[in-house]
């Protein structure tokens, strides 16, 4: 496949276990054209995930990808981590190289706005944390809308919530910069907790992993095992990692179930705030603003992250 067929892409995250292995998958596909990476406050703060950002890139050997920080906080809320989930430095497990990459002098939304200004062709971003990175870029810059091909996204879930009752993690980080990117008319893909809580890998697939034997599939079945104790302790079968189904409706969509549907962010509410609402039952008279996966096939994806690891 040449750079001409490829896929050009921004991913941009709060790595979170869940990112580095989206990172990594995204890393490995060769249908993917990485023109840069930016970070974001969630999982843990900016300075936290920057870091993991580099180191990440420094194991993954992507030395020539332009790495940006992004945004210090959501657009209007003050940002909260999630140590319970992914340890203090946000990527808690296994001992990473210490990174050996520059970080770019631009910030998150100046690289992304140089990269579709600079593209020949409209770039896919795929935004695997809050997407106050996002909404940022949409509201500096409106007249780069028109080189945003796509925008693959976790985040949210239909009558799903994994934070409160209603709303899912990255969605109620920042509401407002989410409803910004609903509402942009951008083609989006969603990714949201009806599909990543099916995106689930068993211990037995951890050690699949692990036993591909280089240095990149022992780290990433380490980064399983770690993100796997805080959801074992809640009855879990195996760890949902949520952020690569967002890659995978790039690479492989076959595998996933889609409803196009039209979807609201709720930015407001005591109980409802960052939820996604949607428009199952096409009451609202809006045409659907979004393709929302509803299933995966748990083996073949399984099977992506085992091909994954093994070409590094
Ligand atoms: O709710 C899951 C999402 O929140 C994932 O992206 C995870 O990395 C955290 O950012
Ligand atoms: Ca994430």
């Amino acid at each position: 496949m040449n750079y001409l067929q490829k896929i050009p892409i921004i991913l941009d995250g709060d790595p979170g276990h869940d990112d580095a292995i989206a990172w990594m998958l995204a890393f490995a596909r060769q249908e993917l054209d990485i023109r840069g990476v930016t970070t974001v406050s969630g999982n843990a703060s900016l300075e936290r995930t920057t870091r993991n950002m580099l180191q990440i890139f420094t194991l993954l050997g992507g030395r020539s990808i332009p790495l940006a920080r992004g945004s210090e906080r959501p657009i209007t809320r003050l940002p909260f981590a999630t140590p319970s989930v992914h340890g203090v430095s946000g990527l808690d497990g296994p001992a990473l190289p210490e990174p050996d990459i520059a970080l770019s002098e631009l910030s998150g939304v100046g690289l992304m706005a140089k990269i579709l200004r600079e593209s020949e062709t409209p770039v896919t971003l795929v935004p695997t944390g809050p997407l106050t990175n996002v909404g940022a870029l949409l509201l500096a810059h409106p007249e780069l809308k028109t080189k945003i091909a796509h925008i693959s996204l976790m985040g949210g879930g239909i009558l799903k919530g994994n934070w409160t009752p209603a709303a899912e993690f990255n969605i109620l980080a920042d509401p407002d910069a989410a409803k910004i990117v609903f509402e942009s008319g951008i083609p989006i893909t969603m990714a949201g907790l009806d599909v990543t809580e099916k995106a689930l890998i068993t211990p037995a697939d951890f050690e699949r992993i692990r036993a591909v034997g280089n240095k990149v599939a022992v780290i990433v079945a380490d980064w399983l095992c770690f993100f796997y104790e805080f959801h074992k302790q809640l009855g879990y079968p195996g760890a949902p990692v949520h952020d690569p189904v967002a890659v995978i409706a790039l690479v492989k969509p076959e595998i996933l179930t889609i409803q196009e549907m039209y979807v609201q962010v709720e930015t407001y509410g005591e109980f409802c705030k960052g939820a996604t609402i949607g428009d199952v039952y096409k009451v609202s008279g809006k045409p659907p603003n979004a393709k929302v996966i509803m299933d995966i096939d748990r083996g073949a994806f399984v099977d992506l992250i085992v091909d994954a690891v093994s070409r590094y």
